[in-house]
């Protein structure tokens, strides 16, 4: 009878801890950004939940209890975009941030546009809380109202200040510098100068042209909401964040920031293609895997630069595997081997792959570093030249300039990496201090999801810093205060004394001399 009663307890209990129904929207088109948010969305079926996943990329073997929404339309849009990703790196940061903001009002509107989710909007189902990818998409957070559920961002990238702003996250310019700046913790008076003043520009650009433009897709797609749209904005429940410590520096969250940086790293490995792994083993000199990622692609390197890389890879003692997207590369050396794809984490950890030559994508250090492999970064845009900052002043990456690489740089950058253990030694004990985690970052994500829904949106972790405009955040009105009085107080009284005592004096010798003349 009392196992009976336990039993009873025990699936009651169960009920009430499963069951939570959560909707995923991920509106970048980058594969590896969905590979985050898929872990994620994995992870909470596993734990006994239903999500709806708005993306690009539909599963192929069904999942229960996940269930796609495909949206073609956003890849429609972003074509151009990641077209372009190359010769952003001609351009300077501050218009690199704008291009970005251009890209967002065209994904959140392409999203918005899209028919399957436009079918979706009119559906009536209920969730307990939206997920919504963070890139340059505000207007998307009004899913929130339109579905009556707390919000929770994801950030598949750093934290950049449209992201910060969602839990009112401090982000001190003295020793944070802007993602998309090279800068570490540590900067001099000169990098802080700029870190201010980039941080400056990116506020005005917000507030005056960013924010404005996503408040109206937010008007024009949901007629029905109630809320202000900076209000809503400023009312997540939750961000994740795809960040750690031990993979960058320390720095302040709000309480409902989270870090959860490689969360999409299972640790569990495959076996590697046969072709790939025969070319790995019989090197006798270990290998080097090279890859821009899913969304640059080599092929679309201009052809003089493709010329340089192969001349720095011929003859070089080891073997290299590059992500190239064409079947045929004129002059490819025999030591080097090309693929559209390759399974990046299975040849990471291969024993005798020795580096990554990169673009430095936050998935792809993490990756390396998890794998305690060293890097050669080439960035091009985003957070890739504050990722490479961090290579090299941590000691474990070298960073390269692609505007000026040419086969003699590259040749040297890859011998010192395969020849100077320092590297691998700094990046194993990252490695190391990254796994020491008391929960895995994907148990940390489901259990902050989870905890927020129970909660029904955990007001009380909201930072009082949410409601402050930014006089206000960094006490402008009170140092005006302040120094109003000090000024009064040093110049303006001492001067009006001097100036009456003058008068009285002055007025005192008048009277003095007409005396002395009546006399
Ligand atoms: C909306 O809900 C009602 C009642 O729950 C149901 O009958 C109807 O089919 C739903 N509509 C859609 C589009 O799901
Ligand atoms: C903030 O979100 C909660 C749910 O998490 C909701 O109940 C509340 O109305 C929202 N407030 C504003 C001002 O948007
Ligand atoms: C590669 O080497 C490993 C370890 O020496 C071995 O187990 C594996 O079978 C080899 N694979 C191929 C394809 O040669």
């Amino acid at each position: 009878m009392r196992i009976f009663t336990l039993i009873l307890g025990l699936l009651s209990g169960l009920e009430y801890s499963s069951g939570y129904n959560y909707l995923m929207v991920l509106n970048s088109a980058g594969r590896s950004h969905f590979n985050v948010g898929h872990a994620l969305a994995k992870g909470l079926v596993k734990a006994g939940h239903t999500i709806t996943v708005v993306s690009v990329y539909p599963v192929k073997k069904p999942i229960s209890g996940y269930t796609d929404i495909n949206v073609p339309n956003v890849i429609n849009v972003m074509g151009g975009d990641i077209a372009a990703l190359w010769a952003s790196i001609q351009k300077p940061v501050t218009q690199k941030l704008i291009d970005h903001y251009q890209m967002g009002f065209r994904i959140t509107r392409g999203l918005f546009e899209d028919s399957n989710f436009q079918e979706f909007l009119k559906s009536n189902q209920s969730f307990d809380a939206i997920i919504c990818e963070t890139f340059y998409n505000d207007a998307h957070y009004g899913l929130a109202e339109h579905f009556n559920a707390p919000l929770i961002g994801l950030s598949t990238g750093g934290g950049l200040t449209f992201i910060t702003d969602m839990v009112g996250s401090p982000a001190p310019a003295s020793f944070v510098p802007h993602i998309m700046l090279p800068f570490n913790d540590h900067m001099s008076l000169y990098e802080r100068l700029l870190n201010v003043a980039f941080l400056g520009y990116e506020r005005l650009l917000l507030d005056y042209y960013y924010l404005p433009n996503q408040e109206k897709l937010y008007k024009e797609f949901f007629p029905g909401n109630k809320r202000c749209f900076y209000e809503m904005r400023r009312n997540a429940s939750l961000v994740l964040i795809n960040q750690h410590v031990s993979l960058s520096f320390p720095r302040p969250y709000s309480p409902n920031m989270i870090e959860v940086g490689g969360m999409h790293i299972d640790g569990k490995l495959s076996p590697l293609p046969e072709k790939i792994e025969r070319f790995i083993n019989e090197s006798e000199h270990a290998a080097i895997y090279f890859s821009m990622g899913s969304n640059l692609k080599s092929k679309d390197l201009p052809p003089e630069k493709v010329q340089e890389i192969l001349s720095a890879l011929r003859g070089l003692k080891q073997r290299v595997l590059w992500k190239f997207e064409l079947d045929k590369l004129p002059n490819k050396p025999d030591n080097v081997y090309i693929s559209d794809w390759f399974p990046q984490t299975d040849i990471l950890a291969h024993p005798k792959v020795l580096a990554f030559v990169t673009h430095g994508g936050m998935l792809s250090t993490t990756e390396s570093i998890y794998h305690g492999k060293p890097v050669i970064g080439l960035p091009i845009f985003s957070d890739q030249f504050f990722n490479m900052a961090h290579a090299e002043q941590t000691g474990y990456g070298i960073m390269l300039d692609f505007k000026t690489l040419n086969a003699v740089d590259f040749r040297k950058a890859i011998e010192r990496i395969t020849s100077d253990p320092s590297y691998t030694k700094v990046v194993q004990g990252m490695s190391f201090r990254y796994r020491d985690q008391q929960h895995t970052p994907l148990e940390n994500a489901v259990y902050w999801v989870e905890h927020v829904t129970r909660h029904q949106g955990a007001a009380y972790l909201q930072s009082a810093s949410q409601r402050l405009n930014w006089w206000q955040y960094h006490n402008v009105d009170v140092l005006l205060i302040i120094f109003g009085a000090a000024f009064l107080l040093v110049i303006v009284l001492p001067f009006t004394i001097f100036k009456l005592l003058n008068k009285k004096l002055s007025r005192g010798e008048i009277t003095q001399s007409t005396k002395a003349k009546r006399n």
